[in-house]
């Protein structure tokens, strides 16, 4: 093993630093402010860019809540249910037990993911406007005002007229959220991404050492 590194593993070293310091992680906090009066502030911000390859974390710091993606159409079902070939992030109900059990739902933007909205929202708060959007189109007829209309209208106190709800073939006395509906646990799916991202970078690191 040679005690310095050639011009080349550098090159290799700095091209693997720029990869990584170009993703970025945000944060949106969930439940951070007493979220019991006004439910647009239980996601904070609602609203968030993310380029592919950016992690978009949920900090789950004060009461009860959580983050389940949906859809345009059906902010308050989880996307699975919606639409079956859909499998959106799913953080369950987090109890932060007052703020002594803060936990985290990491969300990659994945390569797939470079058009796409994800559109998500809390159970407790959904139908007050407790929704929120990763990469929102404010040009388009689908934006995140309408997204946030559309959450009140259908599960808000007026809501529940079928002459306002679109029509997507699901019953209207469908059951609540349910607990398990193979949306996949995120967790999980960031573990996988993990890794694909480490087996991505191995043959850097190991031509750094036979360089
Ligand atoms: C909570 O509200 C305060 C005051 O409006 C604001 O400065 C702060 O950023 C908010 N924090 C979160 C997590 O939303
Ligand atoms: C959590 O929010 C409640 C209001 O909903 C507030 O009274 C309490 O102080 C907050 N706790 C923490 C740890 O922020
Ligand atoms: C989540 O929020 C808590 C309380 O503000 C903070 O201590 C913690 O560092 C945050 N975690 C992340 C991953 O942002
Ligand atoms: C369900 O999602 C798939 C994939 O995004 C889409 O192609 C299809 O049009 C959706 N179906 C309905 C009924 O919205
Ligand atoms: C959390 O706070 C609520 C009221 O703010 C209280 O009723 C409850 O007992 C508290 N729970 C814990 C575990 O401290
Ligand atoms: C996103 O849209 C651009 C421009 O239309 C297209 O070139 C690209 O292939 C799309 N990416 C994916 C993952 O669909
Ligand atoms: C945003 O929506 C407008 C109107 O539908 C569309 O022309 C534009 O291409 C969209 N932008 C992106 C980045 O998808
Ligand atoms: C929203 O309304 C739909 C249709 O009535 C219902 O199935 C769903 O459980 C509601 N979700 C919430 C979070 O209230």
């Amino acid at each position: 093993m040679h005690g310095f590194m050639t011009p080349v593993s550098l090159a290799l070293v700095a091209l693997c630093s720029a990869l990584l310091a170009s993703a970025k992680t945000m944060t949106i906090v969930v439940g951070g402010n007493g979220t019991n009066k006004d439910a647009s502030l239980i996601f904070q911000p609602q609203e968030v860019k993310a380029a592919v390859g950016d992690f978009v974390v949920f900090n789950f710091t004060n009461g009860t809540h959580s983050a389940i993606e949906s859809t345009f159409a059906e902010p308050c079902i989880p996307a699975h249910d919606s639409n079956t070939t859909l499998n959106g992030f799913y953080s369950g109900l987090r109890d932060t037990v007052n703020g002594s059990a803060q936990t985290t739902l990491v969300v990659e933007i994945k390569e797939e993911d470079q058009n796409k909205t994800f559109w998500f929202y809390d159970i407790w708060g959904c139908g007050k406007g407790g929704v929120g959007a990763i990469n929102a189109n404010d040009s388009d007829w689908e934006n995140f005002d309408a997204f946030v209309r559309n959450a009140k209208r259908l599960n808000g106190s007026s809501g529940g007229t079928s002459s306002s709800r679109t029509s997507t073939g699901r019953p209207t006395n469908s059951q609540p959220v349910p607990t398990s509906t193979g949306t996949g646990n995120s967790a999980e799916r960031v573990g996988a991404n993990t890794v694909k991202a480490i087996s991505i970078f191995t043959p850097f690191l190991l031509a750094m050492f036979v360089a």
